[in-house]
């Protein structure tokens, strides 16, 4: 066989995590970004018991993704327990979630509505109801199960097997109290945000002129992530990190440029609204730009691991070594299309003028 061939046969191969899906029945969306993960098409799913599908994007690279799945009015998915982590976001209705030690016969139950983030701590058993008669509950939650399935390639030892991690969760009945306590760095450690929406962000803008956010971690998890707001009239400067950063829309609109450095031509736009999902693939620029009138506020949840994989330093400028673009360095054109687009939404243009170094 040629060498090509050859070649191109082995990048053809499903990964381990690919090939459960198909064997297990769990629908895979693909692309660079998910237009409205409430309204996603979703096939059942015979595991959970329930409609789902499983945003596998160019940008996950194998590591995480985006599951999302549906609850019918007044039913509940099945029992599950998992070696994976995840964040559940409730992107539609309200119900509760009851989680429970292998010993134990009294559950916790966390009520939660639209806008909620959760974290079942990692292998605990857990079940998700709807709490309405009439309205389906939507949820996307943030996980490793791509990293983990094509570790192990088990889906038995994935979601059957009994062990707990008494690190991350005893069974405390105020685990998910929703207190932000100190963590990593200007992280906050919390189990359980009722409303996104309603978290007080820190500014930041040296990473963007009205760019703020809030670092947080849940549930002892590898995984981390943040929330983060782009003012209205203004976009926050490119950077590039690694794989796999699930950014979910929460509120306001706006479009975001992602392009491979020296790829400018090929930049991919993806336009964003409340539910939307994109996925900055691995050293790729991104710039998130706001056209609403009121504030952008995404969710970022992404794989952690600290010192895995390359060095990325996307807070840092790239003058000063790090990989955080400073708007003199960006495409030209970018701002001019910003500009062009802010005219035609009718709303104020708000980025100062670049200042170039002499
Ligand atoms: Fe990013």
């Amino acid at each position: 066989m040629p060498l090509d061939e050859a070649s191109a046969k082995r990048y053809a191969r499903k990964s381990a995590f690919l090939e459960f899906c198909e064997k297990d029945g769990l629908s895979v969306l693909t692309g660079f970004g998910i237009d409205d993960l409430k309204t996603a098409p979703l096939k059942h799913w015979e595991r959970l018991g329930g409609p789902a599908a499983y945003c596998h994007l160019e940008g996950s690279q194998g590591f995480v993704g985006v599951f999302i799945a549906e609850i019918a009015p007044g039913k509940s998915l099945k029992p599950f327990r998992h070696m994976y982590e995840e964040q559940v976001l409730i992107l539609a209705g309200r119900g509760a979630t009851q989680f429970w030690r292998d010993a134990s016969s009294d559950p916790i139950t966390l009520e939660w509505q639209a806008g909620s983030l959760f974290s079942p701590p990692l292998n605990v058993k857990h079940q998700h109801h709807n709490g309405s008669a009439t309205e389906a509950v939507r949820l996307a939650t943030a996980n490793n199960l791509p990293l983990i399935m094509n570790v192990y390639k088990s889906p038995d030892f994935v979601f059957n097997v009994p062990y707990e991690f008494t690190d991350r969760f005893t069974g405390q009945k105020d685990f998910f109290n929703g207190d932000f306590k100190p963590g990593e760095e200007e992280d906050r450690v919390v189990n359980f945000i009722p409303d996104l929406n309603a978290v007080t962000l820190d500014p930041h803008p040296e990473r963007g002129i009205g760019f703020s956010r809030l670092g947080i971690h849940l549930s002892g998890n590898s995984m981390v992530g943040h929330i983060m707001a782009v003012e209205s009239g203004t976009y926050k400067k490119a950077h590039r990190h690694g794989p796999g950063a699930q950014v979910i829309v929460i509120a306001g609109t706006g479009y975001s440029l992602m392009w491979y450095p020296g790829k400018e031509k090929e930049m991919v736009r993806i336009d964003w609204q409340p539910g939307s999902l994109l996925v900055p693939p691995e050293g790729w620029y991104h710039h998130h730009f706001t056209v609403s009138k009121e504030p952008a506020r995404h969710l970022a949840l992404r794989r952690g691991l600290r010192l895995v994989g390359h060095p990325w330093r996307p807070n840092l400028s790239e003058h000063e070594g790090g990989h955080l673009l400073e708007h003199e360095d960006e495409p030209p054109e970018i701002r001019a299309v910003y500009e062009a687009e802010m005219k035609k939404a009718g709303v104020p243009f708000r980025m100062p003028p670049v200042q170039r170094r002499g």
